[in-house]
């Protein structure tokens, strides 16, 4: 993906707008009034088998970069993939359903869209949103001092994966649909009114993937403690098994360089940190002082995770240090 957007013939961006540079999670057009658009598109393919709960959670990840950005949704597109040749089109209703069930949840209105006639159902959202002036949450300002909070507990990969080989009991199944269902609405909310460093959210390059963008965006340097990163209840064992998806490998793959792991971590746990999440939840950068006060509002508003993982420290040879 990097090398794709290397490739891109450069475009001169006004002041004020923000794009790829940064690999932020939304967008940002600022509109006459001060205020600021902010836009983003998500769509995949299938991860679990019923299309209704498909949908719940494609349309809850596409949510999830306004949440993350301080944001309040407005209105969203369906943007769909669909063999009409091979599946009933129940089917694709079932899918959009649950992408209504979740935008009602959110408040907001899905006002159209468009399918594809393809191989392979794919499903997600065109999300516009609004963030007041200077509001805008980040994932380039953490800072030294700062502890970070995780608002899910991490393995929906490892679970997909999981899924996938028919290893997956289903009262894990169910866990894990709901994990990814849940709206980082809750940890939105929470956030408001306390100042907050930094925030993004936690997806296809996982906690560690997510956490080294943010350091190295903000030029700073984090410890992670492993036992106080929130896993999803018998990960641990399927990792230990190698059950692990791909992109979770070539995720971290990718950060290792950048990464100083304790001695006594074993691989599949370094593997377990780098689990390419499905709308995981936000990471979140706030002064120690007002920790507190956001993981109290974080337990208030049934954020499924509310734990410190870890410290932000001035820059360092590393961008994460791994205890
Ligand atoms: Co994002
Ligand atoms: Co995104």
């Amino acid at each position: 993906m990097k090398k794709v957007l290397e490739g891109l013939d450069e475009q001169s961006i006004p002041d004020g707008l923000m794009g790829f540079s940064t690999h932020d999670d939304c967008a940002i057009y600022p509109l006459p009034d001060g205020s600021k658009l902010i836009q983003t598109v998500d769509f995949f393919t299938p991860i679990v088998d019923d299309p209704f709960e498909f949908g719940r959670i494609a349309a809850s990840n596409s949510l999830s970069d306004i949440y993350a950005m301080g944001g309040k949704p407005l209105f969203a597109l369906n943007i769909a993939c669909f063999p009409s040749d091979e599946l009933p089109l129940e089917v694709l209703t079932e899918i959009l359903n649950g992408g209504i069930s979740i935008a009602k949840e959110a408040g907001i209105p899905i006002l159209g869209g468009h399918t594809v006639k393809d191989k392979e159902p794919k499903y997600g959202l065109v999300v516009s949103g609004i963030v007041e002036d200077g509001k805008a949450l980040k994932n380039s300002t953490a800072k030294p001092g700062d502890v970070l909070i995780l608002t899910k507990p991490i393995g929906t990969g490892i679970i997909s994966t999981a899924i996938k080989r028919d290893k997956a009991p289903s009262d894990m199944i169910q866990t894990a649909i709901e994990i990814m269902a849940q709206l980082n609405l809750c940890a939105s909310t929470s956030m408001e009114g306390i100042s907050i460093s930094a925030c993004t959210d936690v997806t296809g390059f996982g906690l560690l993937g997510h956490l080294s963008e943010m350091c190295k965006n903000s030029n700073v340097s984090a410890t992670l403690e492993f036992n106080s990163v929130p896993f999803i209840e018998g990960v641990f064992e399927l990792a230990q098994n190698g059950i692990i998806p791909g992109g979770t490998k070539k995720n971290l793959n990718f950060v290792q360089d950048d990464i100083d792991f304790s001695d006594i971590l074993i691989d599949y746990q370094k593997l377990m940190l780098a689990d390419a999440q499905t709308s995981g939840g936000l990471l979140i950068s706030v002064p120690l002082a007002h920790s507190q006060e956001l993981i109290a509002k974080l337990k208030d508003n049934h954020a499924l995770a509310y734990s410190i993982i870890g410290q932000v420290y001035n820059p360092s040879d590393k961008l994460i240090y791994v205890n």
